[in-house]
């Protein structure tokens, strides 16, 4: 299959696991994965040295597919692996899913979570691109609209959720991402305030 039509199959797969365990989901999820898809292929763009695009396109559009089967939110991930797997997606795209909760899961937490003795961080620029655009997407439950925030907003949340230490590796995790890309971070940050302002135009086209 070529590239494009793997991810026409990867859109299909998501609206239909939507679709049948979470329709209440279906748009706020497909619209996630749009922009986090968006988001991290500007950032892979980016980047200097070698990025699987393939691959990385894929994990973006499908890193969220376990919530429709989780019955805790911990656990999407390693359900997205098993979904990906069982559909026939290749592991470094079940890999993107399983290792993109908060900025990854040790193999101690995961034990804790009742996930298995698993490591459970991302480690390839790829797993780490998607990791990083997922976290500065964020969803304003009371507009019901998704937003795209910054680094600073990541680390806020995180230590408001799960305390100093997860927010100090967070803080960590998202500058070496940031790393990546050096100095054309500036293009980042422009892309984010124009997206931002594509979405509130979509958003009262809407209503
Ligand atoms: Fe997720």
């Amino acid at each position: 299959m070529d590239a494009t039509s793997q991810e026409a199959r990867a859109w299909q797969l998501l609206e239909e696991y939507a679709g049948r365990f979470r329709p209440d989901w279906k748009d706020s999820m497909l619209a996630h994965a749009g922009i986090v898809l968006d988001l991290a292929s500007f950032m892979a763009g980016l980047v200097e040295g070698d990025i699987d695009m393939e691959t990385l396109r894929l994990g973006a559009i499908l890193h969220d597919i376990g919530r429709t089967k989780a019955e805790r939110v911990v656990e999407h991930g390693v359900l997205g692996g098993e979904i990906l797997r069982a559909e026939g997606f290749p592991e470094e795209v079940a890999r993107i899913a399983e290792t993109h909760l908060g900025v990854g899961i040790t193999r101690d937490e995961a034990e804790r979570l009742g996930l298995g003795p698993r490591e459970l961080v991302p480690v390839t620029p790829e797993e780490r691109i998607v990791c990083y655009a997922d976290n500065l997407l964020f969803y304003i439950k009371d507009e019901e609209r998704h937003e795209l925030r910054d680094r600073r907003a990541v680390v806020e949340r995180f230590r408001a959720e799960l305390g100093q230490e997860y927010a100090e590796r967070a803080e960590r995790f998202m500058e070496s991402v940031e790393a990546l890309a050096g100095e054309r971070m500036a293009e980042l940050e422009d892309y984010i305030r124009n997206y931002n302002g594509m979405l509130k135009k979509e958003g009262k086209r809407r209503r």
